[in-house]
Protein backbone atom coordinates (compact mmCIF):
# COMPACT_ATOMS: atom_id res chain seq x y z
CA UNK A 1 0.00 0.00 0.00
CA UNK A 2 1.55 3.54 -0.91
CA UNK A 3 1.61 6.50 1.26
CA UNK A 4 0.08 8.84 -1.05
CA UNK A 5 -1.15 8.47 -4.29
CA UNK A 6 -1.03 10.89 -7.55
CA UNK A 7 -4.23 12.12 -6.61
CA UNK A 8 -3.43 13.67 -3.71
CA UNK A 9 -1.30 15.74 -4.86
CA UNK A 10 -3.16 19.60 -5.54
CA UNK A 11 -2.30 19.87 -9.30
CA UNK A 12 -4.62 22.54 -9.82
CA UNK A 13 -3.03 24.83 -7.62
CA UNK A 14 0.03 24.76 -10.34
CA UNK A 15 1.47 28.03 -10.87
CA UNK A 16 3.35 28.42 -13.72
CA UNK A 17 4.83 32.14 -12.59
CA UNK A 18 6.36 30.26 -10.15
CA UNK A 19 8.63 27.61 -12.23
CA UNK A 20 12.01 27.51 -12.17
CA UNK A 21 13.53 27.40 -15.37
CA UNK A 22 16.82 26.16 -13.57
CA UNK A 23 14.63 22.98 -11.69
CA UNK A 24 12.44 21.38 -15.20
CA UNK A 25 15.65 19.67 -16.51
CA UNK A 26 16.59 18.33 -13.40
CA UNK A 27 12.79 16.98 -12.36
CA UNK A 28 12.86 15.51 -15.82
CA UNK A 29 15.99 13.81 -15.70
CA UNK A 30 14.50 12.71 -12.63
CA UNK A 31 11.36 11.15 -13.98
CA UNK A 32 13.09 9.07 -16.51
CA UNK A 33 15.41 7.19 -13.73
CA UNK A 34 12.97 7.27 -11.17
CA UNK A 35 10.05 5.47 -13.51
CA UNK A 36 12.86 2.66 -14.37
CA UNK A 37 12.55 1.28 -10.80
CA UNK A 38 10.97 -2.13 -11.98
CA UNK A 39 13.97 -3.02 -14.00
CA UNK A 40 15.67 -2.59 -10.33
CA UNK A 41 12.95 -4.66 -9.10
CA UNK A 42 13.51 -7.83 -10.81
CA UNK A 43 17.90 -7.53 -10.10
CA UNK A 44 16.70 -7.40 -6.45
CA UNK A 45 14.22 -10.59 -6.72
CA UNK A 46 17.41 -12.46 -8.30
CA UNK A 47 19.62 -11.13 -5.70
CA UNK A 48 17.16 -12.03 -2.66
CA UNK A 49 15.88 -15.38 -4.21
CA UNK A 50 14.41 -17.54 -1.54
CA UNK A 51 13.33 -14.48 0.86
CA UNK A 52 9.80 -14.10 0.00
CA UNK A 53 9.12 -11.46 2.84
CA UNK A 54 11.74 -9.05 1.92
CA UNK A 55 10.59 -10.02 -1.91
CA UNK A 56 7.07 -8.73 -0.60
CA UNK A 57 8.85 -5.75 0.10
CA UNK A 58 11.18 -5.19 -3.04
CA UNK A 59 7.61 -4.71 -5.21
CA UNK A 60 5.78 -2.44 -3.02
CA UNK A 61 9.12 0.13 -3.36
CA UNK A 62 9.52 -0.36 -6.79
CA UNK A 63 5.22 0.62 -7.25
CA UNK A 64 6.40 3.62 -5.04
CA UNK A 65 9.52 4.64 -7.24
CA UNK A 66 7.09 4.48 -10.63
CA UNK A 67 5.18 6.65 -8.70
CA UNK A 68 7.66 9.18 -8.40
CA UNK A 69 8.72 8.72 -11.83
CA UNK A 70 4.94 9.29 -13.06
CA UNK A 71 4.26 12.14 -11.04
CA UNK A 72 7.12 14.27 -11.22
CA UNK A 73 6.73 13.35 -15.61
CA UNK A 74 3.22 14.80 -15.16
CA UNK A 75 4.90 18.04 -13.07
CA UNK A 76 7.72 18.47 -15.93
CA UNK A 77 4.41 17.96 -19.01
CA UNK A 78 2.61 20.90 -16.56
CA UNK A 79 6.01 23.25 -16.80
CA UNK A 80 6.91 22.49 -20.34
CA UNK A 81 3.88 21.47 -22.20
CA UNK A 82 6.16 20.95 -25.26
CA UNK A 83 7.78 18.18 -23.54
CA UNK A 84 6.95 14.49 -24.56
CA UNK A 85 7.58 12.15 -21.61
CA UNK A 86 6.60 9.22 -23.44
CA UNK A 87 9.12 9.72 -25.98
CA UNK A 88 11.91 10.61 -23.57
CA UNK A 89 11.26 7.78 -22.01
CA UNK A 90 11.64 5.21 -25.42
CA UNK A 91 14.88 7.06 -26.24
CA UNK A 92 16.41 6.70 -22.59
CA UNK A 93 15.42 2.90 -22.66
CA UNK A 94 16.53 2.20 -26.16
CA UNK A 95 20.19 3.88 -25.49
CA UNK A 96 20.60 2.73 -21.70
CA UNK A 97 20.29 -0.29 -20.49
CA UNK A 98 21.38 -0.70 -16.57
CA UNK A 99 24.27 -3.87 -16.33
CA UNK A 100 21.66 -5.64 -13.86
CA UNK A 101 21.57 -9.35 -15.13
CA UNK A 102 23.59 -10.85 -12.57
CA UNK A 103 22.09 -13.86 -10.23
CA UNK A 104 23.94 -12.80 -7.16
CA UNK A 105 24.62 -9.31 -6.11
CA UNK A 106 27.04 -7.07 -8.56
CA UNK A 107 28.22 -5.57 -4.79
CA UNK A 108 29.77 -9.08 -3.40
CA UNK A 109 26.89 -10.31 -1.19
CA UNK A 110 23.39 -9.09 -0.31
CA UNK A 111 24.52 -7.16 3.14
CA UNK A 112 26.88 -5.47 0.16
CA UNK A 113 23.80 -4.99 -1.79
CA UNK A 114 22.18 -3.44 1.03
CA UNK A 115 24.53 -0.83 1.67
CA UNK A 116 24.73 0.43 -2.05
CA UNK A 117 20.68 0.75 -1.84
CA UNK A 118 20.75 2.63 1.11
CA UNK A 119 23.35 5.10 -0.78
CA UNK A 120 20.88 5.21 -3.59
CA UNK A 121 17.91 6.23 -0.79
CA UNK A 122 20.54 8.87 0.73
CA UNK A 123 20.68 10.50 -2.47
CA UNK A 124 16.91 10.84 -3.45
CA UNK A 125 16.03 11.34 0.05
CA UNK A 126 18.81 14.43 0.38
CA UNK A 127 17.96 15.55 -3.83
CA UNK A 128 13.98 15.55 -2.94
CA UNK A 129 14.16 17.30 0.99
CA UNK A 130 16.29 19.87 -0.88
CA UNK A 131 14.24 20.64 -3.65
CA UNK A 132 11.36 20.85 -1.84
CA UNK A 133 13.35 23.58 0.33
CA UNK A 134 14.16 25.58 -2.44
CA UNK A 135 11.76 25.51 -4.86
CA UNK A 136 8.19 28.03 -4.53
CA UNK A 137 6.18 25.95 -7.13
CA UNK A 138 3.47 24.80 -4.67
CA UNK A 139 2.62 21.64 -6.63
CA UNK A 140 6.35 20.60 -6.98
CA UNK A 141 7.06 21.54 -3.63
CA UNK A 142 4.24 19.20 -2.21
CA UNK A 143 5.07 16.59 -4.37
CA UNK A 144 9.22 17.02 -3.73
CA UNK A 145 7.68 16.72 0.08
CA UNK A 146 5.71 13.12 -0.50
CA UNK A 147 8.89 11.85 -2.89
CA UNK A 148 11.41 12.67 0.20
CA UNK A 149 9.41 11.00 2.76
CA UNK A 150 8.94 7.74 0.79
CA UNK A 151 12.65 8.34 -0.28
CA UNK A 152 13.66 8.16 3.40
CA UNK A 153 11.61 4.96 4.38
CA UNK A 154 13.31 3.30 1.89
CA UNK A 155 16.36 4.00 3.41
CA UNK A 156 15.11 3.00 6.86
CA UNK A 157 13.81 -0.47 4.88
CA UNK A 158 16.81 -1.35 3.11
CA UNK A 159 19.19 -0.77 6.12
CA UNK A 160 16.92 -2.67 8.40
CA UNK A 161 17.21 -5.76 6.03
CA UNK A 162 21.01 -5.23 5.60
CA UNK A 163 21.22 -5.44 9.59
CA UNK A 164 19.43 -8.58 9.30
CA UNK A 165 22.15 -10.01 6.63
CA UNK A 166 24.67 -8.38 8.23
CA UNK A 167 24.21 -10.61 11.13
CA UNK A 168 25.10 -13.94 9.06
CA UNK A 169 27.17 -12.46 6.39
CA UNK A 170 29.93 -10.71 8.98
CA UNK A 171 30.63 -7.98 6.12
CA UNK A 172 33.45 -5.94 7.65
CA UNK A 173 33.50 -2.18 7.83
CA UNK A 174 36.03 -1.48 5.41
CA UNK A 175 33.92 -3.29 2.66
CA UNK A 176 31.08 -1.54 3.85
CA UNK A 177 32.85 1.96 3.82
CA UNK A 178 34.11 0.75 0.00
CA UNK A 179 30.87 -0.13 -1.15
CA UNK A 180 29.51 3.42 0.10
CA UNK A 181 32.45 5.45 -1.19
CA UNK A 182 32.02 3.31 -4.92
CA UNK A 183 28.49 3.68 -4.77
CA UNK A 184 28.72 7.33 -4.43
CA UNK A 185 31.62 7.77 -7.00
CA UNK A 186 28.87 5.70 -9.16
CA UNK A 187 26.34 8.81 -8.69
CA UNK A 188 28.35 9.94 -11.99
CA UNK A 189 27.91 7.20 -13.85
CA UNK A 190 25.74 6.97 -17.14
CA UNK A 191 22.63 6.66 -15.86
CA UNK A 192 21.65 10.05 -14.69
CA UNK A 193 24.02 11.44 -17.40
CA UNK A 194 22.07 9.88 -20.38
CA UNK A 195 18.92 10.57 -18.64
CA UNK A 196 19.71 13.96 -18.66
CA UNK A 197 20.66 14.01 -22.55
CA UNK A 198 16.98 12.22 -23.09
CA UNK A 199 14.79 14.11 -21.02
CA UNK A 200 16.64 18.01 -22.31
CA UNK A 201 19.06 17.93 -25.36
CA UNK A 202 17.59 17.38 -29.01
CA UNK A 203 18.14 14.47 -31.15
CA UNK A 204 20.87 15.91 -33.06
CA UNK A 205 22.77 16.73 -30.14
CA UNK A 206 25.99 14.17 -29.34
CA UNK A 207 25.81 12.51 -25.89
CA UNK A 208 28.52 13.74 -23.84
CA UNK A 209 28.94 11.81 -20.35
CA UNK A 210 31.28 14.00 -18.88
CA UNK A 211 29.14 16.77 -20.12
CA UNK A 212 25.68 15.85 -18.74
CA UNK A 213 26.83 14.26 -15.57
CA UNK A 214 28.61 17.78 -15.24
CA UNK A 215 25.87 19.88 -16.09
CA UNK A 216 23.23 17.51 -13.93
CA UNK A 217 25.52 17.44 -10.89
CA UNK A 218 25.72 21.58 -11.31
CA UNK A 219 21.86 22.26 -11.60
CA UNK A 220 21.80 19.89 -8.86
CA UNK A 221 23.80 21.73 -6.11
CA UNK A 222 22.53 25.14 -6.80
CA UNK A 223 19.67 23.85 -4.58
CA UNK A 224 21.72 22.00 -2.04
CA UNK A 225 22.72 23.36 1.29
CA UNK A 226 25.14 22.05 3.64
CA UNK A 227 22.48 20.99 6.08
CA UNK A 228 21.48 18.50 3.22
CA UNK A 229 25.09 17.15 2.83
CA UNK A 230 25.20 17.07 6.69
CA UNK A 231 22.40 14.72 6.73
CA UNK A 232 23.02 12.38 3.99
CA UNK A 233 26.85 11.95 5.01
CA UNK A 234 25.77 11.16 8.37
CA UNK A 235 23.41 8.18 6.81
CA UNK A 236 26.14 6.90 4.88
CA UNK A 237 28.42 6.49 7.68
CA UNK A 238 25.38 4.75 9.32
CA UNK A 239 25.20 2.52 6.52
CA UNK A 240 29.34 1.65 6.82
CA UNK A 241 28.28 1.11 10.43
CA UNK A 242 30.30 4.01 11.65
CA UNK A 243 29.62 6.53 14.08
CA UNK A 244 27.30 9.21 12.73
CA UNK A 245 28.85 12.00 14.90
CA UNK A 246 31.71 13.61 16.06
CA UNK A 247 34.87 14.51 14.07
CA UNK A 248 34.33 12.35 11.61
CA UNK A 249 30.93 12.70 10.79
CA UNK A 250 31.73 16.45 9.80
CA UNK A 251 35.14 15.91 8.31
CA UNK A 252 32.93 13.47 6.31
CA UNK A 253 30.19 16.27 5.38
CA UNK A 254 32.71 19.06 4.71
CA UNK A 255 34.81 16.42 1.90
CA UNK A 256 31.59 15.63 0.38
CA UNK A 257 30.15 19.57 0.57
CA UNK A 258 33.93 20.21 -1.28
CA UNK A 259 33.69 16.81 -3.71
CA UNK A 260 30.23 17.60 -4.87
CA UNK A 261 30.77 21.73 -5.51
CA UNK A 262 34.39 21.18 -7.15
CA UNK A 263 34.55 22.74 -10.61
CA UNK A 264 34.46 20.94 -13.41
CA UNK A 265 35.94 21.38 -17.05
CA UNK A 266 33.27 23.36 -19.21
CA UNK A 267 30.42 23.78 -15.75
CA UNK A 268 29.74 27.20 -13.99
CA UNK A 269 31.14 26.07 -10.49
CA UNK A 270 27.08 25.86 -9.07
CA UNK A 271 26.30 28.38 -6.24
CA UNK A 272 23.59 27.47 -3.78
CA UNK A 273 20.28 29.51 -4.74
CA UNK A 274 16.92 30.39 -3.34
CA UNK A 275 14.53 29.63 -6.61
FE1 LIG B 1 12.25 7.57 -5.87
FE1 LIG C 1 13.58 5.31 -3.17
Amino acid sequence: MKHWQLEDIAWDRFDATEVSAEIVPLIKSAALVERNGRTYAAYLWRVFAGDAAFGAEIGRWADEEVQHGEALARWAQLADPAWNFEAARDRFNAGYQPPLDAETSVRGSRTGELVARCMVETGTSSYYTALADACREPVLKQLCRHIAADEFRHYKLFYEHMRRYQAQEHVGHIRRLLTVLRRAGEGEDDELAYAYHCANEPHAAQYDRARCSGAYLAGTMRFYGIGHVQRATRMMLKAAGLPTQGRLSSLAAQGAWWWLNRPRAGIKSPATASV
